[in-house]
């Protein structure tokens, strides 16, 4: 929390304007004939094929493809990736209760629907020698193949887009997010945003604590953020109506967090099942020149993160030690033992103080949730919940 800096709460006049294309072609982002403004007017004109998006009357070949193949994805995967499960990694939910529902997690699971399906991850990682699991049946590899080529259809390629853009993903809703920025380059590799998604009606979005996360080695500066709908099955992106970040520009030391504007967003332009992409105007990754002093800390609790914390991280250093590029970015513990204030500085930015069960570590760790991070605790309810308590209690002594 203390990290946190001022809000940027003005809200544009877009916000009052709210018509849809007018508030949009003022939103000064100065590319007239940029493919995402555009984009706008011509969904408006297509939504027609897309139905009343309440309903899921939407005829969609992935979802077909998906429902053939999911009996031998399950017998073949299942052993190991339904929630719960000893991979840690439950992409396929819950094929039974269908809570949940295998073909949602596999469709909003990281790297898995991307524009160059053969580079999917669902495919290169479970037929590489570093899978700890089986590889799939050759039957398995087609359908999946067909599968991911008729999905990536429907994603938008957005390489050549003129504003730095992440890519269309599909938000996990009614849970943890978090979209990694590697996209808009190298030294962006391991920030984050993260934010908590829920629809509140069938065409209404809420994003709330948009948070980015820099790494410590890079800041990051953000202006005029920006989230595009991509209905499903659509290349056609429907840009947020009031624009709700037109005046936000974000600046972001290395190693600290902090709130996207004013943290949250309300789309009106929500379908079910859509992707989101998310642009901005400008995004530059700052490098702080060593200017940063290593001993300082956030933490005003350092020797109760000692004793309760840092012992309990150590499941977790076997990844965020420095060793795994992408662990590092996110959260760095490189210095766990050598420099706990660091770490614990680190750490701090992936916790709400307010209602410390609420925190990332938490919640991105819980062998029963649906974030998609790696490691859960091979699935140990007591393992978590032994992690959490004690983790617990550092938390509220930074809270005091
Ligand atoms: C015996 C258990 C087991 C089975 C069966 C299994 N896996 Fe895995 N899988 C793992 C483990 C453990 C990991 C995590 C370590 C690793 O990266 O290999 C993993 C990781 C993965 C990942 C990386 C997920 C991520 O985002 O990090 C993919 C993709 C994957 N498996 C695909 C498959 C597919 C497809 C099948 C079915 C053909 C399958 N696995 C069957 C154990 C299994
Ligand atoms: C098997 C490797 C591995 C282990 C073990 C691991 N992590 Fe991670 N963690 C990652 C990776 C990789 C990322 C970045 C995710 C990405 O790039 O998609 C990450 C990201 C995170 C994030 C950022 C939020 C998110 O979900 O991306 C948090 C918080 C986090 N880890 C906490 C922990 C905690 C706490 C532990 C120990 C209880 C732990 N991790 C153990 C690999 C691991």
């Amino acid at each position: 929390m203390a990290s946190l800096p001022t809000l940027n709460l003005a809200r544009s006049a877009a916000m009052l304007l709210a018509g849809v294309g007018l508030a949009w072609s003022d939103a000064g982002c100065g590319t007239e004939d940029s493919p995402l403004l555009l984009s706008s007017s011509s969904t408006t004109t297509s939504v027609g094929s897309g139905g009343a998006g309440g309903g899921g009357a939407v005829a969609n070949q992935g979802k077909e493809l998906f429902d053939a193949l999911e009996p031998i994805l399950v017998k073949e995967c299942g052993p190991c990736h339904t929630t719960g499960g000893p991979a840690d990694t439950p992409f396929l939910g819950d094929p039974d209760s269908k809570m949940p529902d295998p073909y949602t997690t596999m469709t909003s699971w990281p790297g898995f629907l991307v524009k160059s399906s053969a580079k999917s991850r669902l495919l290169t990682h479970s037929s590489s020698v570093e899978h700890k699991g089986t590889k799939p049946s050759d039957a398995l590899v087609g359908a999946l193949e067909a599968w991911l080529t008729e999905e990536a259809k429907a994603i938008k390629d957005v390489s050549k887009e003129e504003m730095p853009t992440i890519p269309p993903f599909k938000p996990i809703v009614l849970g943890f997010n978090a979209v990694y920025l590697g996209a808009l380059g190298e030294n962006f590799d391991g920030m984050a945003v993260t934010f908590l998604a829920e629809e509140l009606t069938p065409s209404t979005l809420s994003l709330t604590e948009i948070e980015v996360h820099p790494t410590s080695k890079f800041g990051v500066k953000l202006t005029h953020p920006l989230f595009t709908v991509f209905p499903s099955g659509s290349v056609d992106g429907d840009p947020d109506p009031v624009d709700s970040f037109s005046n936000v520009i974000l600046e972001l030391a290395a190693g600290q967090a902090g709130l996207l504007g004013p943290g949250l967003v309300v789309l009106a332009n929500w379908k079910p099942n859509a992707r989101l992409s998310l642009a901005f105007e400008t995004a530059l990754a700052v490098d702080p020149n060593g200017t940063v002093d290593p001993n300082a800390t956030p933490c005003t609790a350092l020797d109760s993160f000692k004793t309760n914390a840092a012992p309990k991280f150590t499941p977790c250093f076997a990844c965020h030690n420095g060793a795994d590029g992408a662990a590092n970015g996110a959260v760095d513990m490189s210095e766990l033992m050598s420099n706990p204030g660091h770490a614990c500085g680190q750490i701090l930015n992936r916790v709400n103080q307010m209602s410390p069960a609420k925190s990332q570590l938490f919640v991105t760790t819980n062998p029963s949730g649906a974030a998609t991070h790696p490691f859960k605790f091979g699935g140990s309810a007591a393992n978590y919940n032994a992690f959490k308590s004690s983790v617990t209690l550092w938390i509220n002594d930074e809270a005091k």
